[in-house]
């Protein structure tokens, strides 16, 4: 007697790590008539079912991308408007994510960024440290290449103080100075509302990453999205460059 015929092939992998550019808040807002910060606002309720979504999904790590290096060229309101944003779900949030299991870090350069928001990101970091189920990355004030520039710089010090020798330098070894240097590169990087652009986000790490881009406005985006692009990308095939077997 044989079991094989009958039995079913192990599911594909899903993603581990899925990257989102969450992009559309401002157009959700300006069909339906209301100022765009009503769209960050409905864009922040998203973030919450995704992040519970992702323990059924397997997803291991969520990082999403709030506010860009860019982002700054927007008027004064909407900047204002976010950072209180940030602010106020931090606070709101807090408990919530540490009962969850998920832990919470940020990347991006803080130094633009107003104390009282820091001070917050700091304790929720600290708060949510001993945490496994989800690990959320929180993209704030970030630009993948202000990133790599910033490692650059952080890697030159260490060059120049004679702890590091520049011959040993690889591609390994800048990962380590990246912002990311606790996360795996995400397997799946998926952008909201239409937009096939990349806008600076994760340029290091997704060298090999799929891409989703879907037409769906951030505040639309719903579990069941997610759930389909997840079991889409089970069905690619990725290569890292060498041939198929
Ligand atoms: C994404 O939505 C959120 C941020 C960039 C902070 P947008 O604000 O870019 O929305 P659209 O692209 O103008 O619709
Ligand atoms: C990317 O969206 C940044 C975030 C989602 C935070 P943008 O709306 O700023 O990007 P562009 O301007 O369309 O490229
Ligand atoms: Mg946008």
């Amino acid at each position: 007697m044989t079991f094989t015929a009958t039995r079913k092939p192990d599911p594909l992998p899903g993603p581990r790590h899925v990257a989102i550019i969450m992009d559309g808040n401002g157009r959700w807002a300006t069909q339906r008539g209301r100022a765009r910060l009503f769209g960050h606002h409905a864009g922040a309720k998203r973030v919450r079912q995704i992040v519970r979504a992702c323990p059924d999904l397997d997803v291991k790590y969520l990082t999403i991308f709030a506010f860009s290096t860019e982002n700054w060229k927007r008027t004064q309101t909407e900047v204002a408007g976010l950072m209180s944003l940030f602010r106020r779900y931090i606070t709101r949030e807090a408990h919530a994510l540490l009962k969850e299991g998920v832990r919470v870090r940020f990347i991006g350069d803080r130094i633009k960024l107003d104390e009282k928001l820091v001070s917050l990101m700091d304790e929720l970091e600290l708060l949510t440290a001993d945490n496994s189920k989800v690990h959320l990355t929180i993209a704030l004030n970030y630009g993948g290449r202000d990133e790599v520039a910033r490692a650059t710089k952080r890697l030159a010090r260490e060059v120049k103080a004679g702890r590091v020798d520049p011959e040993s330098v690889d591609a390994e070894t800048l990962a380590r100075f990246l912002d990311t240097y606790f996360l795996p590169d995400p397997d799946l990087v998926i952008r909201t509302s239409g937009e096939a652009r990349i806008s600076n986000f994760l340029l290091w790490q997704s060298a090999y990453a799929e891409y989703e881009f879907i037409d769906t406005l951030w505040p639309d985006f719903n579990r069941e999205i997610f759930a389909d692009i997840v079991a889409a990308y089970a069905r690619r095939e990725r290569r890292f460059g060498t041939v198929p077997t």
